[in-house]
């Protein structure tokens, strides 16, 4: 039976250098918090418990994590160090055995590969602890690996380093592998006489060594992978590695990207082959883009699906909607949520849908605002149109069925009922339903009044 797998994740830190009040592992990456990305990376070896250490803003982090339910939480107040970070989730851990797989809460990029051969190196050695570590080119910040005959003899933090220390260019991540069983006692062994006075983990190798338990590493081949982020230089510079990421696997996968340097999709956004991204596009959180697409320069879309061959022209912003094969949206249009454009369906510049449906081959061309109304096909929205959907105190819904043709300039005072059909003449108010096949109108009647503006010169010369 393989020992059973148990993560903790070390998140009770300030981050006082990201000068923030919002806790640091809240901070978002590619579209969700750090914590988030530590979190997934844990649930690929499919532990039996996670514990998170909070402190700094414990309720804050929590309250973000309502949706893991599994979670399992120990309170670290004060904080005085990772050693004793992790002595806060002993009482949860009580009477486990196996391999605690420690993460730390700002080290997001981790790959599930690493951590599965994380475990494999440390059970399969037999291991009391295996370290995490990576060759780097600049080691700055980060704890040292001192070495003798080969062998992990300790950590050293950059603050306490010597000058010959600092040279060393092999680091520690922060994750580390650990038998449950010698762990916690050995913990209690740990004193604070550092440059920190903080009682630091990275002494439990040291404590190891002399104890002749074995202590293993795992070397990772791509650094990136262990990046800490403790800044905002930090968080700006791994956010540009995750973006990278994804624009290579999207265009390994056929979609050109055409200045990935300015293109910002998040890691979970699906897009289809032959699809083209202009630069300054971001698709963030949950997207789903077809096959043969234009996404046009400064297009936002957030949790959105849209399907093949659809167009989308410059300066959009696009939320919780969905646009159907072939349609055309922009430039400059703007669909809130729960809104469908149908298929060959037209959006044009300057018009805003909000929770309105348009129907297969129906046209917006210009300047209007389509809010809960369902649409038909073949609808001809003129410039102009506004449905009056709120009175002050609720929404009311408008309707235009198949084929109708609505005149420039109207307001659809809602509730109301465009029948099969219909025309509506420009410039009306319309309060009423109109029938099918009829032409509603509602204006003031025009009146020429012959030869006025010759009375008028006539009136100012005398
Ligand atoms: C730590 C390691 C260092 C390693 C680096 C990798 C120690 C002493 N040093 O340094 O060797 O190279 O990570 O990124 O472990 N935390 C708590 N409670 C505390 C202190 C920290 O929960 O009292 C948490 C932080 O929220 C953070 C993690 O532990 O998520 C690491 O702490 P941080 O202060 O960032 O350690 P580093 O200085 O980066
Ligand atoms: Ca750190």
């Amino acid at each position: 039976m393989p020992a059973e797998r148990h993560v903790v994740i070390l998140a009770a830190g300030q981050g006082t250098r990201m000068k923030s009040r919002l806790p640091k592992v809240l901070h978002p990456l590619a579209g969700r918090s750090l914590v988030e990305h530590v979190l997934r990376n844990a649930d690929a070896i499919a532990p039996a418990t996670v514990t998170l250490v909070i402190g700094h803003g414990a309720d804050t982090v929590r309250h973000k994590l309502v949706n893991r339910p599994e979670l399992r939480y120990a309170v670290q107040q004060p904080q005085l160090g990772t050693a004793h970070a992790l002595q806060q989730a002993e009482p949860l851990l009580a009477g486990r055995a196996g391999t605690l797989v420690l993460l730390s809460g700002d080290v997001p990029l981790l790959a599930a590969n690493t951590l599965r051969r994380l475990i494999e190196t440390h059970e399969a050695a037999g291991a009391a602890a295996t370290v995490v570590t990576a060759l780097v080119e600049r080691p700055y910040g980060y704890g040292r690996i001192v070495r003798t005959k080969g062998k992990i003899a300790r950590i050293v933090e950059e603050r306490d380093a010597s000058p010959e220390v600092r040279q060393i260019r092999e680091i520690n991540s922060g994750i580390y592998a650990f038998d449950l069983e010698p762990l916690f006692e050995a913990l209690r062994g740990i004193a604070s006489q550092n440059a920190q006075g903080e009682f630091y983990l990275t002494d439990l190798v040291a404590i190891y060594r002399r104890r002749k338990l074995p202590v293993e590493t795992l070397v990772v081949d791509n650094p990136q992978e262990i990046r800490g982020i403790n800044s905002r230089t930090e968080l700006a510079e791994v956010s540009r590695i995750v973006r990278q990421t994804k624009n290579e696997e999207l265009m390994a996968a056929g979609v050109t990207i055409v200045d990935p340097a300015t293109t910002y999709i998040d890691p979970d956004v699906e897009i289809g082959a032959d699809t083209v991204i202009h630069p300054g596009v971001a698709i963030e959180g949950q997207c789903r883009i077809g096959a043969a697409c234009e996404l046009h320069s400064h297009v936002r879309i957030i949790d959105s699906e849209i399907a093949d061959r659809a167009v989308v022209h410059n300066f959009c912003l696009i939320i919780g909607s969905r646009i159907a094969e072939g349609a055309s949206v922009g430039p400059f249009a703007h669909l809130r949520p729960e809104s469908v454009v149908g298929e060959g369906a037209k959006i044009g510049n300057f018009v805003e849908l909000k929770k309105t449906t348009m129907g297969a081959g129906s046209k917006a061309n210009h300047l209007a605002y389509l809010g809960d109304a369902t649409i038909g096909a073949k609808v001809n929205i003129g410039a102009g149109t506004i449905t009056c959907n709120y009175d002050g105190t609720q929404k009311h819904p408008t309707v235009i069925e198949d084929g109708a043709f609505i005149g420039s300039d109207t307001q659809l005072i809602a509730p109301v009922r465009i029948g099969k059909g219909a025309y509506v003449g420009a410039g009306s108010s319309i309060t009423d339903d109109v029938p099918d096949g009829a032409l509603g109108i509602a204006r003031g009647r025009q009146t020429n009044v012959e030869g006025w503006a010759e009375r008028k010169k006539g009136a100012t010369k005398s």
